[in-house]
């Protein structure tokens, strides 16, 4: 049984129930996983719905799966809400401008705005530009580096009470950032309906991830001050 984002967008449901999206000519091609599950797409969409932002960042927007479940709430709680995606490759041999297409497939071009930018570009720009957030979904380039540079500048542009989540979570790299997040910032995680997985390759992994406290589903964090601990702090994270 599809989910409720899935009976509000029949384009989308479409795209996940065939695994494919197409080209401007018609072509077909596999999603190959570089989605959003429909599972995450569909906590995306519940929390966009239960904390209406005006305005959401994405980081990362492929063929399109977070955005159209992003847009798809905003259209559906009405008003202006609008949603700013970072990706330099959006027009790009890979994603082929379909992201784009199938947002105004979807009717939702009035209420998104690409910046087609590598995110260490266009974030700092739109920092200064003083722009503020009250969500935002990094899926982006997922190495350490690109990884926190997302948070470090999410951070500056969300409003306090705001929300930040993060695909891919339980990977090396991602769950090093999200420790950085709550030992050198002040956030909150908060539940988005999904529950705890520590999916990993072997039994044995799955057991560590759990000691270790590295589940894999995507995690969600409230920002609960605008806060920077003193000039010459570190603890380890
Ligand atoms: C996993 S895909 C995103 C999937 C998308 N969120 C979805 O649900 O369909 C990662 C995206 O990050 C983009 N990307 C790569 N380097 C980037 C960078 N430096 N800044 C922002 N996005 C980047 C890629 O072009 C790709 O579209």
């Amino acid at each position: 049984m599809g989910s409720r984002l899935e009976a509000k967008n029949p384009v989308l449901a479409e795209i996940l129930r065939s695994d494919r999206v197409r080209d401007s000519s018609g072509a077909e091609i596999p999603l190959d996983a570089n989605n959003i599950s429909a599972l995450y797409a569909d906590a995306l969409y519940q929390t966009i719905l239960k904390y209406a932002p005006a305005t959401v960042l994405e980081i990362g927007m492929a063929f399109g799966i977070s955005s159209l479940a992003i847009l798809t709430a905003l259209e559906e709680i009405g008003g202006d809400g609008k949603l700013i995606s970072i990706d330099p490759e959006q027009a790009g041999e890979k994603w082929r401008g379909i992201g784009i297409a199938n947002v105004a497939t979807c009717g939702f071009a009035g209420r998104h705005v690409l910046v087609e930018k590598p995110d260490y570009l266009a974030l700092p720009e739109l920092l200064n530009s003083g722009l503020r957030v009250e969500l935002a979904y990094v899926d982006g380039r997922h190495t350490f580096d690109y990884v926190f540079l997302d948070f470090f500048y999410i951070d500056k542009v969300l409003v306090p009470g705001g929300i930040v989540g993060f695909n891919d979570a339980g990977w090396r790299a991602v769950h090093k950032v999200l420790k950085f997040v709550t030992r050198h910032r002040k956030y909150a995680e908060i539940e988005v309906g999904l529950k705890r997985t520590y999916d990993a390759r072997s039994p044995l992994r799955s057991q560590a991830r759990r000691v270790l406290g590295a589940p894999t589903q995507d995690r969600y964090f409230r920002k609960l001050a605008d806060w920077e601990p003193a000039w010459n702090f570190f603890a380890e994270f």
